[in-house]
């Protein structure tokens, strides 16, 4: 039998994790966060699809792929921080929900005590659920939910 994937989708500016921000966003570079993601897949008999992207619409394009490979029985979902598309795109709400793809959306800081700005996310209401604030470990725990998820 062939493994599920679970994908893990990184939006703009997380390729710059380990130097970016440090003080908010930690020395773990997005490799690291990556190989994190591949070793907790593993754990659950999965393998971890990761992919970033600095461009919205190749974000959309991933989306809808999974959703596909979700609807086809080969995937279980998606890990995804869309960095600050969070915030400002009503498009990826619409992939998330036209696709029909599980999400659990990681943010590394909490986002709910920093600016106004960044306390709204048009992804929530699409996702299955969200994980805020507790660091790169949070994409680990979000494939531990999409693993919990995919057996209820
Ligand atoms: C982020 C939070 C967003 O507000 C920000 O734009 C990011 C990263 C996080 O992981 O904490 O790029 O999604």
């Amino acid at each position: 039998m062939t493994a599920k994937h679970v994908w893990v989708l990184n939006g703009p500016n997380l390729n710059l994790l380990g130097t970016r921000e440090p003080a908010v966003y930690g020395h773990t570079t997005l490799a690291d966060v990556e190989q994190l993601c591949r070793s907790t897949a593993e754990r659950h008999a999965w393998v971890a699809d990761c992919r970033q992207s600095n461009h919205e619409g190749q974000l959309i394009d991933w989306v809808q792929e999974a959703g596909r490979a979700q609807a086809a029985g080969a995937s279980v979902g998606c890990v995804f921080n869309a960095g600050a598309y969070t915030h400002t795109s009503v498009a990826l709400h619409d992939a998330i929900k036209g696709s029909g793809l599980r999400v659990i959306e990681v943010h590394i800081s909490n986002v709910h005590a920093r600016e106004a700005f960044r306390h709204h996310s048009y992804l929530s209401p699409a996702a299955a659920g969200i994980i805020v604030g507790l660091g790169v470990a949070g994409y680990a725990l979000a494939i531990d939910a999409l693993a919990q998820l995919s057996k209820a």
